[in-house]
């Protein structure tokens, strides 16, 4: 794209101010101006300031926008997965649980048989179609986790899968492996453990994908907080930095056991207890909430106004996955943080941008000068309009891409 203007804007969030988790006071400010314009040369951020010198400063044409906000990003979720989910999901409409269904051979085992069938191919035209769609609503970085193969050979076909949809979208793409989200029929408990942390995980390190992090479903019925500190182990020896999928039905100790190692996030939260609690104030430990998932599948939400006063970096992601939320809007998300969460919408828009950046090692979810263009031109004029129409906001334009 050649150089151009964003401007004369009505409101800009540009989260300027570096990258890494903020807390507290810093996640209410968002650094908003009005009435002003961007400079983008060579498609990186030349110059923030009046909108009137700009405009007389830069020969370039304009885009007069509305809200103006950086990409948002997506801090977790499940995009490489074929198959469907319709008819578990017609089940629990009629009073199945989530756990019931998937303790009888549903849920994630469902999906993971119809992704081992998939041909790559079809797997990365899946998560290039996905994530293209995620920068409808504003997405421009997206975490996405090779989390249903679960098997050597499937597990590093969902890696090639993530490499090649690199090429099929302009959404930056940071993979997470996550060979421990479900134990797959085809082995006992402990060969699984041992092929995971012996081969699966080093070979997942290894992969051109590049993945960053290991993550594990620390749950009843998938692995336990033992198991989820073996596997994490194994991924840090690997080069892998920890995640966790903790306290999303029931809190076992997998956030304490998490943030003791060091982990780079924590993942659901929706039943965290005080202690898990008080261990992500202390840590550097990112508090990732998926609203979308209690909305999906009717559960409390995560109580984010406790975990923002009590100084915990909050980040949020959309979960987007077939079974549990089929949530892929972070505009959506945002709003649901605001709704049903108790965030204000600068803690929330903070959250879904530098902190989620954060919680994925991402450079993004900032507007500064010397910085990448990526960018939001929104549907509407102001932050608060947007959390007002959440259940519908689009962006309007999306500038900058991988
Ligand atoms: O993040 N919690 C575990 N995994 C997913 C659900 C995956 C599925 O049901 O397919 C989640 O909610
Ligand atoms: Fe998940």
């Amino acid at each position: 794209m050649p150089d151009y203007i964003i401007g004369p804007i009505a409101e800009l969030h540009s989260l300027a101010g570096g990258a890494g988790l903020r807390r507290g006071e810093r996640m209410r400010d968002t650094g908003v101006v009005r009435d002003v314009a961007i400079a983008v040369i060579d498609d990186k951020v030349a110059e923030i300031g009046p909108a009137h010198e700009i405009i007389r400063r830069y020969d370039l044409s304009k885009n007069p926008a509305g809200l103006v906000t950086p990409g948002l990003v997506d801090a977790h979720s499940h995009i490489c997965w074929a198959g469907d989910r319709a008819e578990e999901f017609l089940r629990r409409s009629r009073g199945e649980s989530y756990e019931d269904i998937a303790a009888a051979g549903g849920g994630i085992l469902s999906t993971m048989r119809a992704t081992r069938e998939a041909k790559t191919r079809d797997l990365a035209q899946n998560i290039g179609r996905r994530a293209h769609m995620m920068r409808y609503t504003g997405s421009t970085t997206v975490e996405v986790k090779a989390s249903y193969g679960l098997s050597p050979d499937a597990c590093m076909r969902e890696l090639d899968a993530i490499h090649i949809a690199r090429d099929l979208t302009t959404t930056r793409l940071v993979p997470t492996f996550m060979g421990a989200h479900a134990f797959p029929p085809d082995y006992s408990k402990e060969e699984y453990l041992d092929l995971l942390c012996d081969e699966m995980i080093p070979m997942a390190a290894a992969h051109r994908a590049m993945p960053r992090f290991c993550d594990v479903f620390c749950e009843v019925g998938a692995f336990s907080v033992d198991e989820s500190e073996r596997v994490l182990r194994a991924g840090l020896e690997s080069g892998l930095k920890p995640k966790i999928h903790a306290d999303e039905f029931n809190a076992l100790g997998g956030v304490e056991m998490a943030c003791a190692m060091g982990a780079v996030s924590c993942d659901h939260l929706l039943v965290t207890t005080t202690s898990g609690r008080r261990a992500l104030e202390e840590s550097a430990t990112a508090a990732v909430l998926m609203p979308g998932t209690a909305f999906y599948l009717g559960k409390p939400y995560a109580d984010a106004r406790a975990l923002v006063d009590s100084g915990c970096a909050v980040a949020l992601g959309t979960d987007f996955n077939p079974g549990s939320s089929m949530v892929r809007s972070m505009a959506l998300t945002i709003g649901l943080a605001v709704a049903k969460q108790g965030l204000t919408p600068e803690e929330a828009l903070t959250a879904a941008t530098v902190n989620s950046a954060a919680a994925i090692d991402a450079d993004t979810g900032r507007i500064e000068v010397g910085l990448p263009a990526d960018i939001v031109a929104w549907q509407c004029r102001t932050l608060a309009e947007f959390v007002w129409q959440y259940t519908y906001i689009r962006a309007e334009r999306v500038y900058g891409g991988a």
